[in-house]
């Protein structure tokens, strides 16, 4: 079995990029796919960059080019759910991509027209596993399972998380995950998306998320290692 480890910045893979055993590197449109094994599992690593194309870009080619057989995306997130505190872990039961607005034809928001799905569906049996992992190591406090949102906007304002939590429900907003289920959906790969909380989507958020980014990353690599152990 093969694994697609998806980070959309170098904080958020380095680690795993560093204790991983590098078999070969390919770059294909500047994004480096790094293939090798991880805890002995064999593994194609790749820093997406930010933002939902890039993301969709990058998941496309691990599937396509190189076969993965289940993608992991794993990074760092803002808090929509008031009770979701700074290095908390998000699992993702399912995604939407907040910032689609085709509202002028009728369709709610973050419905993609002449589509039959736009929330997309994590993989139940990875969902388990990356919420064991997570309890082990975190605590069931500290564990969140449910809807994460995905837009190429940081969010930093108490009136958006407002609005994000009223139209959609979500625990945690970033914006790569949505567009990997996108293409995971579209080409049949299981998926999950976990990140782990850097800010609270407010005020603070870019001044906390410099600060939390480097912890909120250790903690997706400790999830993504466990669950290597589970395969
Ligand atoms: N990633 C981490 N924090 C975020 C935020 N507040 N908005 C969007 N993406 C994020």
């Amino acid at each position: 079995m093969l694994l697609g480890i998806i980070g959309a910045m170098n904080e958020e893979v380095i680690q795993l990029k560093e204790e991983m055993i590098l078999e070969n590197t390919r770059e294909i449109g500047g994004y480096n796919f790094f293939k090798g094994t991880l805890l002995g599992k064999n593994i194609v690593l790749v820093e997406c960059g930010i933002g939902k194309v890039n993301a969709a870009i990058c998941s496309t080619l691990l599937i396509q080019e190189f076969n993965v057989d289940k993608v992991l995306f794993t990074g760092v997130a803002g808090a929509l759910n008031p009770e979701i505190n700074i290095g908390d872990i998000v699992v993702s039961t399912d995604l939407v991509e907040h910032d689609f607005d085709a509202t002028a034809f009728g369709y709610d928001y973050g419905v993609i027209p002449r589509m039959e799905v736009s929330k997309f569906q994590a993989d139940k049996d990875l969902v388990e596993l990356a919420k064991n992992v997570a309890i082990e190591n975190f605590g069931k406090n500290r564990v969140f399972m449910g809807t994460i949102l995905s837009g190429d906007v940081f969010v930093a304002s108490p009136d958006k998380i407002k609005w994000l939590r009223d139209t959609f429900n979500g625990e945690c907003t970033e914006m790569e995950g949505a567009s990997v289920a996108h293409v995971c959906h579209i080409l049949n790969k299981p998926f999950v998306i976990i990140r782990s909380i850097s800010d609270k989507a407010n005020h603070d958020a870019n001044m906390n998320f410099d600060e939390f980014v480097k912890l909120a990353a250790q903690n997706s690599k400790i999830i993504i290692e466990g669950m290597l152990k589970g395969f």
